[in-house]
């Protein structure tokens, strides 16, 4: 009977780090999409490593770009650059960068 348990134990252990490793996966997946989206986009005027959005939360990420999107009318050219910037973006588009940018250190 015990070892039955030690078994199930073993399998579930073991299926746990399957989708551990799986998801940790996507995320890096996540990341590299971001990037790529960021340094086409962003960087132009954020720089590559901009310090005030680095390491930041994925949500608070989110919430910003959205708050800067949602500005009418852009209180200055820069800003509508970011607008256009941002048009052609998913919700999950924006998430990657966020997920990107949260990783940075
Ligand atoms: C044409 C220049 C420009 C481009 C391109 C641009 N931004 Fe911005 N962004 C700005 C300006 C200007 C502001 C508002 C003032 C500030 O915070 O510097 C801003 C603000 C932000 C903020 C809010 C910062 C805060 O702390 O409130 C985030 C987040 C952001 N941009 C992300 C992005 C992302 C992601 C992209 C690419 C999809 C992007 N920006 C492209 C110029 C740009």
């Amino acid at each position: 009977m015990l070892k039955k348990w030690k078994q199930i134990g073993g399998f579930a252990m073991a299926a746990f780090l399957f989708v551990a490793v799986q998801s940790q996966a996507a995320q890096e997946d996540r990341a590299a999409q971001g990037q790529k989206l960021y340094d086409d986009l962003c960087a132009i005027c954020h720089t590559e490593k901009p310090a005030k959005m680095m390491g930041q939360p994925v949500d608070g990420l989110v919430a910003k770009m959205e708050k800067v999107k949602g500005l009418t009318p852009p209180p200055n050219d820069k800003v509508a650059e970011m607008q256009e910037a941002l048009k052609p973006l998913s919700g999950q588009d924006m998430k990657d960068i966020a997920v990107y940018l949260n990783g940075l250190k």
